[in-house]
């Protein structure tokens, strides 16, 4: 078990986010803004046999908006097993951990969605070539990304602990995605009350 240096807990992803299980709900607002823009116009038209993969899916909130695009398949993973349960759609539901090797076919998604999902990803070149790995031909990952100052307290049934995280800029993932082959774009997004202060960061990354 780790510490840091005010002896609160730091749990992996896994421990952690099976924990806020019944939880998780309440801390979602400060999440919203960046969940009100229409992820649909970053997405290419629907093609036949369309394939979504929803990465640290659990919460629902990008399957409410990328239903509208009326995938053929929609699957979402997240190494949570508690917390994917919890996801209320009939879709199909895997249990891995994306730091190791992915259990998808080579070439079968045509879109990957990772929001809120890198920073508790350490090994980001892994990560970058198993997206490649399994999408099609002009598939794209969207990945929503925003870098916390300090590590978020979780504070559950009297447990206090935080959850492990890596300080990846958008920089550091643009260029690594770049390494393996994607071709980039980037959107800042600003604050919704401080227009100057660019708080989250869009990365569309299309395989090529
Ligand atoms: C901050 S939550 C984001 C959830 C949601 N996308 C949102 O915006 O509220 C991060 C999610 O990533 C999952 N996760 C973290 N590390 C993971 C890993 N190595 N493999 C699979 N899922 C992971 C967690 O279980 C959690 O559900």
């Amino acid at each position: 078990m780790a510490y840091d240096s005010k002896h609160t807990e730091i749990l992996t992803p896994e421990e952690g986010y099976n924990i806020t299980k019944d939880e998780y709900k309440k801390y979602w607002p400060h999440l919203n803004t960046f969940y009100s823009i229409d992820f649909n116009r970053f997405v290419p038209r629907v093609r036949k046999d369309y394939r979504v993969l929803d990465l640290w899916a659990w919460d629902w909130r990008m399957y409410e908006q990328l239903k509208k695009i009326n995938p053929d398949d929609y699957v979402a993973c997240d190494c949570a097993k508690e917390l994917l349960s919890k996801h209320p759609w009939r879709i199909k539901k895997v249990v891995c951990n994306l730091e190791k090797d992915w259990p998808f076919e080579d070439e079968s998604f045509d879109l990957l969605s990772a929001f809120f999902l890198l920073e508790h990803i350490e090994d980001i070149e892994h990560f970058f070539s198993e997206a490649y790995r399994i999408l099609k031909n002009n598939g794209q990952l969207i990945i929503g990304h925003f870098l916390q100052r300090r590590l978020f307290m979780w504070s559950i049934n009297w447990r206090r602990f935080k959850i492990e995280q890596f300080p990846h800029t958008i920089e550091d993932l643009e260029n690594q995605a770049k390494e393996i082959w994607f071709k980039t774009w980037v959107m800042p997004l600003r604050d919704v009350c401080d227009n100057k202060l660019i708080t989250w960061h869009l990365l569309v990354c299309e395989k090529i």
